[in-house]
């Protein structure tokens, strides 16, 4: 069984500032590669922002830090949906990491051409095609809820929930557009699974994943080291 922890702060603004502290704190403390699956959507971009500023944008040895992305909209990476220009925007264009550090969902491709590229730059990045739960992939992978309790892009009635050895998937049907997900094995395969969840339309079906209910995309998400729940007073209900 994953130890789960909830971490409950007032505000959403007080939760990013944790959460960047949490993430700093990490990296300081190991003394290697550090590598980080991203979120999307709008929730991580106050994140995002602070650690792209004083104190972490100086203190956070970002040549060590790769940065992939658990899930990405199938969209140029200038286009306002793309997850990529979000951080961008927030974070990769005001710190100083390595171009080589940061590794985006490629674009212009077709889906499953798109995803076997992706999963083979995490493989190489990973050094083996198996992953080893006493090695995970991810250091940290950051994750979002929806409301209707997906997950990076692990829809509700999509087969990318019962994908059990790829890493990465397209997901097509029964989605707002084309996207590409990392699946259950590739974000079990992290040292902390850290959700990331914040204001009070999400109250409703939070308590549906913390009880368990596994029609929840969420709910199915395990991790081989800690699985953490950073959430604001408002998503605690
Ligand atoms: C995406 C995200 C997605 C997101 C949830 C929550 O690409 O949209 O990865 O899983 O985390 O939809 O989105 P908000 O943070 O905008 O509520």
């Amino acid at each position: 069984m994953t130890p789960r922890r909830i971490v409950t702060l007032e505000t959403p603004e007080l939760l990013a500032q944790h959460v960047a502290r949490f993430i700093a704190d990490a990296i300081a403390a190991k003394p290697d590669r550090f590598t980080i699956a991203l979120s999307g959507g709008s929730t991580p971009k106050r994140l995002y922002e602070i650690l792209a500023a004083a104190p972490f944008a100086d203190s956070i040895p970002w040549e060590r830090v790769h940065l992939f992305w658990g899930d990405e909209r199938l969209v140029p990476h200038t286009s306002p949906d793309s997850n990529y220009r979000m951080t961008c925007e927030a974070l990769l264009d005001h710190v100083p990491i390595p171009v080589a550090n940061i590794h985006p969902v490629p674009e212009g491709l077709a889906p499953e051409q798109a995803a076997r590229q992706y999963e083979q730059a995490l493989k190489t990045h990973y050094g083996s095609e198996a992953l080893n739960a006493a090695r995970p992939l991810f250091d940290i992978t950051l994750l979002g809820l929806g409301e209707n309790g997906h997950t990076a892009s692990l829809f509700p009635d999509t087969a990318s929930l019962e994908e059990t050895r790829a890493w990465v998937v397209p997901v097509i049907e029964n989605v707002p557009q084309p996207r590409l997900t990392l699946t259950y094995p590739a974000i079990a395969s992290s040292r902390t699974v850290a959700f990331l969840v914040a204001g009070g339309n999400k109250a409703s079906v939070l308590r549906r994943v913390l009880d368990g209910d596994r029609t929840q995309p969420a709910a199915r998400v395990t991790s081989v080291g800690d699985l953490i729940w950073f959430i604001d007073k408002a998503a605690g209900g």
